[in-house]
């Protein structure tokens, strides 16, 4: 986080696929944005409460089961608004995503409140995310740029990227986005995936082994 800067933020880790899911919030009003409530919703009700945030809304990076199913539980709690990109709202209602989250034991996702856009800027309290349309892993998957943090879902990891071989996956897509997307922002951001260790833009442009 860049020195100075408001925007600040907590990961909680849930569900069996240990879904990096991202309070991120505004440290001079505590409004606080949710960002892939995958699972475990009480753990991420605590972590709200722990760091005294006030959430004010839920973004979804993607509509992948283990990104969104306690999207309901956090609308019931907190009665904000979700937001998702238009090309994977109907995944919330694939039946086939309905019989896997009956499996995990995860909850249906309400529709999204507001579908996003390329370029849309999301206010969190005195700071701002701006959403960046990077199709690939799933055509409606997006990434969060905020002041020298970039949150890209299941689009880029340490050292990976997201698998294409799922429903509306796209390798030809995925490779256009991280290239023309997200290796071109400042070296210095730092990347936090859906799953697993941060990193920086930097860093996976030296090492990343899809793209070196
Ligand atoms: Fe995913």
């Amino acid at each position: 986080m860049s020195p100075g800067s408001r925007m600040k933020y907590e990961i909680v880790v849930v569900g069996a696929l240990e879904t990096n899911c991202y309070l991120v919030y505004c440290e001079e009003c505590r409004a606080c944005a949710i960002v892939d409530p995958g699972a475990e919703p009480g753990k991420i009700v605590r972590a709200v409460a722990e760091f005294e945030l006030k959430p004010a809304l839920i973004l979804n990076t993607h509509g992948h089961v283990d990104h969104i199913g306690a999207n309901r539980d956090m609308k019931d709690k907190y009665g904000v608004p979700l937001y998702l990109h238009a090309a994977d709202a109907a995944l919330l209602e694939d039946p086939g995503h309905l019989a896997i989250n009956l499996l995990l034991g995860a909850q249906d996702s309400p529709p999204p409140d507001r579908l996003l856009v390329d370029g849309d800027e999301i206010t969190v309290g005195r700071s701002s995310l701006r959403v960046i349309h990077t199709p690939g892993h799933t055509p409606g998957s997006v990434g969060f740029l905020g002041e020298g943090v970039y949150f890209s879902g299941d689009t880029l990891f340490r050292d990976g990227v997201g698998r294409t071989d799922l429903p509306g996956g796209s390798w030809r897509d995925l490779e256009r986005s991280i290239r023309e997307r997200i290796l071109i922002l400042p070296g210095e951001t730092v990347v936090l995936p859906g799953h697993g260790p941060r990193t920086t833009v930097e860093q996976e442009n030296l090492s990343n082994p899809f793209f070196t």
